[in-house]
């Protein structure tokens, strides 16, 4: 086999040790020894699409100083794991509307003149903020006054990009309950396509920004009364845990609410968080 062939195949362990403390570093991902095939193979598949023929070349060029200029937002896009899914781990849309919402709006931490604030943090292509509009929509139509709006945000532009658009596969809207998928989609006018695209009514109540969990400083002017932050702690680290809670908690209301994955979670660790429910939280007043 040629040399650059050999080359292309096998990302060297000198390679992905960089690459792992670059992606540690930057975006607080851990990258384990099994996540090796993963990583060459979408790296290939990005070097390819620069014209780059072997994966050293690549990394030397990710490496070089425009390489960190200009790829590394490219090379998270392409390394990041974005799963996601309208009304994923559903059970939260349910406690949400009977027992959060009802507390916040009697414990009156909300109020008639500013709207509800909630942060869907890390939401990839955007089935999790759009859920959450469709199910606030729901909501404030049988709660007079009641106005909310949502923040959206994920270190990935690629994702962000296709969130903004709002239009997905039909097949992706499956779990979506019927009378929602009357109100808030629309079907492609070429059906052939087998695309549906969120209402703008709905599109609206949704923001979208980068943001970088393992920034010092959030860009958020405002704090927040909820906050989903799920399927992504997953990736991260204890330590890496700590920091991003307790940073993020800056960013909340006092008695304001955390939602985490079904396979999350915050024991053991030393953050301003008490557990409510399983996976659910409230920001505590005394740390
Ligand atoms: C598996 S998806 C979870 C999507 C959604 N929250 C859900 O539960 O369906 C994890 C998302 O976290 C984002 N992410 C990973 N590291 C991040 C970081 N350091 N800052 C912000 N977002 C990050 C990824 O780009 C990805 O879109």
């Amino acid at each position: 086999m040629e040399l650059a062939k050999l080359k292309s195949i096998h990302l060297s362990d000198k390679d992905f040790s960089r690459l792992q403390y670059l992606i540690k570093n930057h975006c607080g991902i851990r990258m384990t020894s099994n996540k090796k095939t993963m990583i060459q193979a979408r790296l290939q598949k990005r070097g390819r699409n620069l014209g780059i023929d072997t994966i050293t070349e690549y990394c030397d060029y990710l490496f070089s100083h425009e390489g960190m200029k200009n790829e590394l937002i490219h090379m998270i896009d392409a390394i990041t794991t974005n799963k996601t899914d309208f009304f994923r781990e559903s059970t939260h849309f349910d406690i949400l509307v009977k027992n959060v919402l009802p507390d916040i709006i009697q414990d009156k931490i909300w109020s008639v003149n500013k709207p509800l604030r909630v942060w869907s943090a890390g939401c990839s292509t955007g089935e999790e903020p759009y859920t959450l509009a469709m199910v606030l929509s729901e909501f404030a139509a049988n709660q007079k006054n009641f106005r909310f709006s949502i923040l959206a945000t994920d270190i990935s532009t690629k994702v962000l990009d296709e969130a903004k658009l709002g239009i997905y596969n039909i097949d992706r809207i499956d779990p979506v309950p019927f009378e929602m998928k009357v109100k808030y989609l629309l079907r492609s006018r070429d059906r052939r396509k087998g695309l549906v695209r969120i209402i703008p009514e709905l599109r609206k109540y949704v923001k979208f920004q980068r943001l970088n969990l393992l920034e010092e400083d959030y860009t958020i002017s405002e704090r927040m009364d909820i906050v989903f932050l799920r399927n992504v702690l997953i990736y991260f680290d204890r330590l890496t845990h700590e920091k991003i809670l307790n940073r993020l908690s800056r960013y909340l209301n006092y008695d304001g609410y955390l939602f985490i994955g079904h396979a999350e979670t915050l024991n053991g660790l030393d953050v301003p968080f008490i557990q409510v429910m399983p996976t659910i939280y409230k920001k505590s007043s005394i740390k």
